[in-house]
């Protein structure tokens, strides 16, 4: 990168699963505009994300997405600094869409062309929010494809600490909520049901697989099984008590994570992450242990651009601009 101006504005475009988004960013920390097209109405019918619709409803919500973040910003696109898009991972059709046009206007208004890692903007939402923040850290990234924990040593340094095993936790939230009749996603439907349910009522299983690895197949199979045997029990009671689990497995895998890397500072990224019960604890053990906790705001855990034009202003000035000929990337890693 041969000049840094004052302002490097970013335009973030994501799309890897079923949110069309645009935004504007400056300098990694200031969102000027962001856009988020949900398509959860097109899949809610499907019970779950159909790929093929993901992507044809992408190319129709993207081009007006990124005018409406351009129009919103009150920036014209010659003006932009660099274009950045999601490569994965994620679907690879949808991503397709986005890295596509992400390409073309870079190539229309003379710009640089910045591949993200869905993941690792994920965790540049923390940063987006709280520039002061530094590695290393701890982050637990929680979304409907990803149960991660992560040491960030350094920007763009990673090691995996641990993974699940089977399902991903939100993938287990949505299956779950889908038998108990709540709709897709069921993340957020299961969240709000279990604000008046009991979570002692029933004693749903804590998998704890050796080290930081997840296991959350198991805990889903009971729900469902309990459920289908147990159809006079509340719902808000059964949905309270299955959170209760997935929460106390999630921290305290953070808890040993941090104990392990000897960290002081530990975020949430993911959709998972907006989760009220989760951050209520997550607080909690940063409290007990004297720990700096980030959480990024609800709808900063949840897909939009304005994470992916955060990371790319760190990827950029690390690495600088991304080769044209890269593709969709649907199994890419973040360590
Ligand atoms: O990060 P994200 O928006 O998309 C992916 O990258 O997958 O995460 C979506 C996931 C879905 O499984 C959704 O049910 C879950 O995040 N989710 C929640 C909540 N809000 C969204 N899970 C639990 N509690 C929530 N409040
Ligand atoms: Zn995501």
């Amino acid at each position: 990168m041969s000049e840094t101006p004052d302002q490097f504005l970013i335009l973030g475009i994501e799309t890897s699963c079923d949110e069309t988004a645009a935004a504007v960013v400056s300098n990694g920390d200031t969102v000027v505009s962001s856009v988020v097209s949900s398509q959860v109405d097109l899949h809610a019918r499907y019970g779950g994300v159909v790929p093929e619709i993901a992507s044809r409803a992408h190319v129709e919500l993207l081009t007006p997405a990124v005018a409406q973040a351009l129009v919103e910003s009150g920036i014209e696109g010659n003006e932009l600094h660099a274009v950045a898009a999601t490569v994965g991972p994620g679907l690879a059709g949808a991503l397709l869409v986005g890295i596509s046009a992400a390409k073309a206007y870079a190539l229309a208004w003379g710009l640089p062309f910045i591949g993200v890692n869905h993941m690792e903007a994920h965790l540049y939402a923390c940063f987006l929010e709280e520039p002061d923040l530094e590695p290393p850290l701890v982050v637990l990234l929680v979304s409907g494809g990803h149960t991660m924990l992560v040491a960030m040593d350094a920007h763009g340094q990673y090691r995996l600490l641990g993974t699940t095993v089977d399902d991903a936790v939100g993938e287990a939230f949505d299956k779950v909520a889908r038998v108990m009749g709540l709709g897709y996603p069921g993340g957020p439907a299961i969240d709000n049901v279990a604000l008046t349910g009991d979570p002692t009522a029933v004693k749903f299983p804590r998998a704890m697989p050796q080290g930081l690895d997840f296991s959350l197949s198991g805990l889903k199979t009971a729900v469902i099984r309990y459920v289908r045997d147990n159809p006079e029990t509340p719902v808000a009671d059964v949905a309270a008590s299955f959170q209760a689990a997935v929460v106390d497995v999630l921290v305290d895998k953070t808890r040993r994570a941090v104990a392990e890397v000897g960290a002081s500072t530990v975020c949430l990224g993911g959709g998972v992450a907006a989760n009220s019960l989760l951050r209520e604890r997550i607080l909690d053990l940063c409290t007990e242990e004297g720990l700096r906790c980030f959480l990024p705001s609800r709808s900063m855990c949840t897909d939009n651009a304005a994470m992916v034009a955060a990371a790319a202003w760190w990827r950029y000035r690390a690495d600088g601009a991304t080769p044209l000929d890269i593709g969709a990337q649907p199994n890419l890693r973040l360590a």
